[in-house]
C-alpha cells in the first residue's frame, strides 16, 4: 500500500508536518513499548508478527468442520465482534455470494448487530430451510444486541437439531475467563476461542473474532495475516513521517482537524469495500470521538454517492477532508462493448475496461473536489487481496492510535457507548435500574 498527500500541501504546509516530529516519535514508542494512554489494550500492535501458526492451523481446521456441516454460518455480534469479518468478507467475496453457496461453501450471515424483530424473523425463516452453524462473539460476553440474538438463535438451533447436535453447531468467541458467555460455553461444552486479554473490540480482527468467521467463508488467512506482519514490520522501524506511512496519515489528519476539517470521509469506487469503510468508521470514531473532540468519520462510496453526497461535498460547507481508498487494479474484466448503432454515443469508451472508466472518475473526482477545497489524502493497493487488506488493516489500527494520542484521548476505550444501554436497561425495567426507571419514565 502506499499513502499519497500531495493533493494535501495546499492546506497544510510541510513544516506543520515536521512540528508533529517530535510528538509522533513519543507517540510511536508508546504504542510498542505499551506505556502511553490505555496502554493494557494495545495488544494488537504486536499481534500480526506474534500469532501463534498452531493458532491458525486450529481456526482452519475448525472452519474445514464447520464449511462440512453448513450451507449458512451465522456470526452473531456487533461492533467489533463483526465488522472486521464482515469487512474483509465482503471485500473478498463475489458481490452475489448467496447464489453460490451451500455445503462446504457456506454463505456467512450477521446477526446480533441490531435488535429488529423483522430482520431476526427473515433469518429464522432462513436457517429453517439450511443447514446451519453458529459463531457467537462478544468480548465482554454480556453485550446485549448479541446476547438477545444468540439467545433466539439457539432456542431455534435446539428445535431444529436437538441439544446434543446443536452443540456441535455452536461456537464461542470470548474472553478466556469471564462474562456469561464464557459462563455459557463452558457450561454447555460449547467449542471455544479466546479473545486476548490485551486486545479490544475494534482492533480484534485478526484474533479468532475476525479469523474464524474469514476461515469459515474461505477466505485465506495466512495470506491476511502475512499482509499485516508486512505492514507491522514498516510501522515498527521507524517514526520518521517520510518513511512511516501510518504516522504519516495520523499527522495529516490532525493538522487538517486542527485547521477546521471536523469530518474525514473514506471514499471508495468499490461497492466491495462498504463493510470496509464501515469497520473504519468504527475504528475511528470510537477511538477519537470523545472529551467533546475528535474527527466524524464518514462513509461513501463513490461514483454511487457521486449522485447524492457528491453535490454537497463538492459545494456545501468546507469542513470536509476525504481519504480515497484506491485499488489500482481490477481482479476480473469486462469490455465495454462496440455498438454500431451508437445510440448512446459511447463508442469513445468501446475497447476500454470498465476499471479504466472508473479511475478516470476517481482522479476527475479528486481534481474537483481538491479545486472546490476538499484536501484530499489517496491510499492505495494494487487489487482486492487478502495481503492488501491485512496490510491496511494494520496500516489504519496504528495510524488510529497515533491519531488518538494527538489529539489527546485515550483511543482505546468507549465511555460513552453506556449512555444508552443504561437508558434502555432502565426502560425496559431491567432489574437494579429502579431508580433511572422511575427517572426517565418522567421524561417520556
Ligand atoms: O470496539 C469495541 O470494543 C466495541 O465496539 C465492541 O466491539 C462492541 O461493543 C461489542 O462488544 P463485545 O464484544 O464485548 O460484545
Amino acid at each position: 500500500m502506499k499513502i499519497d498527500i500531495k493533493n494535501v500541501l495546499g492546506f497544510v504546509e510541510k513544516t506543520e508536518l515536521n512540528q508533529l516530529q517530535d510528538k509522533i516519535n513519543i507517540y510511536h514508542q508508546e504504542l510498542l513499548n505499551k506505556t502511553g494512554n490505555g496502554s493494557d489494550y494495545v495488544g494488537w500492535v504486536k499481534l500480526p508478527s506474534t500469532i501463534d501458526s498452531a493458532l491458525i492451523n486450529k481456526i482452519q481446521s475448525e472452519a474445514e468442520r464447520i464449511r462440512k456441516q453448513a450451507e449458512v454460518f451465522v456470526v452473531i455480534g456487533i461492533g467489533g465482534s463483526y465488522l472486521g469479518a464482515r469487512a474483509v468478507i465482503e471485500a473478498l467475496s463475489s458481490s452475489f455470494q448467496s447464489f453460490k453457496t451451500g455445503l462446504n461453501n457456506p454463505f456467512i450471515v450477521f446477526a446480533g448487530n441490531n435488535l429488529s424483530e423483522d430482520y431476526h424473523n427473515e433469518l429464522l425463516a432462513l436457517l429453517d430451510k439450511k443447514e446451519y452453524a453458529v459463531a457467537v462473539i462478544s468480548k465482554s460476553g454480556t453485550t446485549t444486541e448479541p446476547a438477545i440474538a444468540f439467545r433466539i438463535i439457539k432456542n431455534h438451533l435446539e428445535k431444529k437439531y436437538g441439544e446434543t447436535e446443536a452443540k456441535k453447531r455452536i461456537i464461542a468467541i470470548t474472553d478466556k475467563q469471564k462474562g456469561a458467555l464464557k459462563t455459557m460455553a463452558v457450561q454447555e461444552g460449547y467449542p471455544t476461542f479466546d479473545i486476548p486479554d490485551d486486545v479490544g473490540g475494534r482492533y480484534s480482527v485478526l484474533t479468532p473474532v475476525g479469523l474464524l468467521p474469514l476461515a469459515v467463508a474461505g477466505i485465506d488467512i495466512k495470506k491476511l495475516v502475512s499482509g499485516a506482519i508486512k505492514a507491522e514490520t514498516e510501522i515498527r522501524k521507524t517514526p520518521d513521517l517520510e518513511k512511516n506511512q501510518a504516522a504519516l496519515y495520523a499527522a495529516t489528519r490532525n493538522i487538517l482537524y486542527n485547521k477546521g476539517k471536523k469530518i474525514e470521509i473514506l471514499v471508495t469506487y468499490q461497492p466491495h469495500l462498504y463493510y470496509f469503510t464501515e469497520w473504519w468508521k468504527q475504528l475511528y470514531g470510537e477511538s477519537e470521538g470523545k472529551e467533546n473532540k475528535g474527527i466524524f468519520p464518514a462513509g461513501v462510496n463513490f461514483t454511487a454517492d457521486l449522485h447524492s453526497m457528491g453535490q454537497y461535498i463538492q459545494e456545501g460547507c468546507r469542513t470536509i477532508f476525504e481519504t480515497v481508498l484506491s485499488v489500482e487494479n481490477s481482479n476480473k474484466k469486462i469490455e465495454i462493448p462496440f455498438d454500431a448503432e451508437n445510440l448512446d454515443g459511447l463508442n469513445f469508451l468501446a475497447g476500454k475496461h470498465l476499471h479504466e472508466v472508473n479511475k478516470m472518475a476517481e482522479i476527475g473526482t479528486l481534481i474537483a473536489h481538491v479545486d472546490g477545497n476538499v484536501p484530499n489524502i489517496k491510499i492505495s493497493i494494487p487489487q482486492l487481496s487478502e495481503e492488501s487488506l491485512g496490510e491496511l488493516i494494520y496500516f489504519f489500527e496504528f495510524a488510529c492510535g497515533l491519531s488518538g494520542y494527538l489529539l489527546g484521548v485515550n483511543p482505546f476505550d468507549q465511555p460513552g457507548v453506556e449512555a444508552y444501554k443504561n437508558n434502555m436497561f432502565a426502560l425496559l425495567n431491567k432489574p437494579g435500574f429502579e431508580e433511572q426507571t422511575k427517572k426517565i419514565k418522567k421524561r417520556l
